[in-house]
């Protein structure tokens, strides 16, 4: 064992799933460098890793998945509550039981051949009265050493631990070898199951190796199951980005904002202002980019931590212009999934410099030009970065009090209707907002691109109970929370006549955070709409940035007709929860659509929230 592990529930554990899983070796991971290093080279030596050129990327490996292994799997992803209606019609669901019976067999001796790996870890800062912690068992090496940058891993855990709870993540590729038996690359199965028991706070997962679908820590255990947690014990575990804003006072804002998978949360959780507003004193750091647990404090206000320890970031898109933090954060010590590997042997990826290299070996080991029609790197080529190595890491990351909150973004990728950035009228609003968001679909999970679904709260993928329960959990929240944060909406994807973006985005989402942060401290000015309160284009700071009145009009404006659908569109969602949907949620749609109504002119000249008059004649 290595270690002594006094957690007799967990040795239980860990005999049951030897005689179910039948490994050839047992391995507890310590959490050391020096094993992290042997791993890798083992890694290296049966093919799944390469080491890159340790002058340009030091110590970091690039892997090539098998090609149907490269995003999560939403199809095959289940929440096993004990009645079907607590899943609810957003959840892939089926009985424990019968379940547990379909597991049993895939596990069936499904780590034959393999080394099985024990990984304790903590999500959140080790000993925090925010932090969980689990225990994954893997067949995967590539998920023991992925583990070890993206949670607080190892035999320090299991000291933490003590006889306490954890969360028993089980996870198999499901790929047994014979005697003698070759191993592939990327071993993976084509049958996947990532699977959660709610009630019991468990997690199975077959056939997957890549991220949110093996690394079980994140997606699995940080939003589904904790999302339950939450749920009956009064706190919130969300799909949410943590940032703090210093304003030219030294005054410290912290923010949690919320998106869909792919829409460029690690970006904007990275944020470098535009230089006339850094000369004046505005600065962001960076607390956490993917999942936030948010708890309320003893002085009225909530407290949010990040659980996770390092980045899973999107590569492609990501380069010194677009994110300089992220490409310094995964300058060494990385772990490069899907992307492209030049012939010096670092890495490239879509969008990493104007100029492609002119040949590249793809992330499916073939030789690549530019003109060759194929993408080099995979769209969720992916880096796993430790978040320590982050130039704007917060220097309150690892505080296990959390940070306070102020207030909360939610944003998905909208080509129309949505404009720039509003504050909902109050909280209940601002959870019908969350509630009601859609997004544009990207390459974070399988299935078409392009169509807007709607994604609540970005949790669509991610909740582990009724997503109705999920909207009344969050009412309930407000209503006991002294001190909620402010709750406001953005949408950076706003497309004009020719299809181009019409907002710069990335470094100048600052112009948006700082009418927010000011809002939030009663300093910035706004109009009311009838979506809730908008800035005038004289309440944004535009220096250095070429933005005409008639482009802020095209970027805010909220036509009463798209309106009118996207209301009809909510209704959609709404139909589908029924049974459970807070009966507020009605009356806020019937508020919206009779303020859309008040009266044609008064709409057309507030249109666009020009008017010097805003909104109110
Ligand atoms: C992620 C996702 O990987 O949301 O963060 O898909
Ligand atoms: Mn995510």
């Amino acid at each position: 064992m290595g270690y002594e592990v006094k957690n007799a529930q967990l040795r239980k554990w860990v005999d049951e799933v030897t005689a179910l899983c039948t490994p050839d070796n047992i391995h507890w991971c310590d959490g050391s460098q020096e094993e992290y290093d042997s791993l890798c080279s083992q890694l290296v030596q049966s093919g799944t890793f390469r080491k890159l050129n340790n002058d340009k990327r030091p110590n970091s490996y690039l892997a090539w998945s098998d090609p149907i292994d490269v995003a999560r799997v939403e199809d095959r992803t289940f929440i096993c509550s004990l009645s079907k209606q607590d899943a609810g019609p957003t959840n892939n669901w089926m009985h424990p039981k019968e379940m547990k019976e379909k597991l049993g067999d895939l596990f069936k001796g499904c780590m034959k051949g393999r080394t099985m790996y024990v990984i304790p870890f903590s999500m959140g800062p080790l000993g925090s009265p925010i932090a969980k912690i689990g225990v994954e068992i893997s067949d995967s090496p590539y998920v023991a050493v992925n583990m070890k940058i993206m949670t607080r891993m190892g035999k320090q855990v299991v000291d933490v631990l003590g006889d306490g709870e954890f969360v028993p993540c089980l996870h198999s590729v499901g790929a047994p070898l014979a005697p003698g038996q070759k191993d592939v690359a990327w071993p993976c199965n084509k049958e996947k199951y990532i699977v959660h028991f709610p009630e019991e706070r468990a997690i199975w997962s077959f056939g997957s190796g890549y991220g949110g679908n093996a690394l079980l820590g994140k997606k699995c255990l940080a939003l589904r199951i904790a999302s339950k947690q939450g749920k009956d014990e009064g706190w919130l575990a969300e799909h949410m980005l943590i940032l703090g804003v210093q304003s030219p006072t030294g005054e410290k804002t912290y923010v949690g904002a919320a998106f869909p998978s792919a829409c460029g949360k690690t970006n904007f959780a990275m944020l470098i202002p535009p230089k006339p507003l850094q000369d004046k004193g505005w600065k962001v750091t960076t607390l956490g980019d993917d999942i936030a647990w948010i708890k309320p404090g003893p002085d009225g206000q909530v407290y949010a931590i990040n659980p996770e320890y390092g980045y899973f970031g999107v590569a492609p898109g990501t380069n010194t212009k677009t994110n300089p933090n992220a490409m310094a954060s995964c300058a060494a010590n990385t772990i490069f999934t899907n992307v492209a590997l030049t012939e010096d042997g670092d890495v490239w990826w879509e969008g990493m410099t104007d100029e492609p290299p002119a040949k590249l070996t793809d992330w499916q080991g073939n030789a690549w030009t530019p003109d060759c029609g194929r993408p080099a790197a995979h769209p969720n080529s992916r880096f796993t970065a430790p978040a320590s190595q982050c130039p704007c890491v917060d220097p309150d990351w690892e505080n296990p009090k959390g940070v306070p909150m102020s207030a909360f973004i939610f944003g998905g990728r909208r080509k129309d209707t949505v404009p720039l950035v509003y504050q909902a009228f109050n909280w209940n609003f601002g959870v019908y907002l969350a509630s009601t968001l859609g997004s544009e679909t990207t390459a974070a999970a399988v299935g078409a691109t392009g169509n807007v679904r709607r994604d609540p709260f970005a949790m669509l993928p991610f909740c582990g109970y009724h997503m109705a329960d999920y909207f009344g959990h969050w009412l309930q929240f407000g209503r006991t929370v002294p001190k909620p944060p402010r709750i406001f909406s953005v949408n950076w994807f706003r497309k004009d006549a020719n299809g181009k973006f019409i907002w710069p985005g990335y470094g100048d989402n600052m112009r948006v955070l700082k009418w927010i942060v000011e809002r939030v401290q009663g300093k910035a000015a706004a109009v009311e709409s009838p979506l809730g309160w908008m800035p005038r284009y004289e309440d944004m700071d535009w220096d250095g940035l070429d933005m005409t009145r008639e482009k802020f009009n095209d970027l805010m404006s909220v036509d009463r007709d798209v309106w009118q659908n996207e209301l009809v569109a909510h209704e959609e969602l709404f139909v589908k929860l029924f049974d459970r949907l807070p009966k507020e949620f009605l009356h806020m749609r019937e508020l919206i659509t009779s303020s859309l109504w008040r009266s044609p002119e008064h709409w057309e000249q507030a249109a666009g929230a020009t008017a010097n008059e805003g909104w109110n004649d």
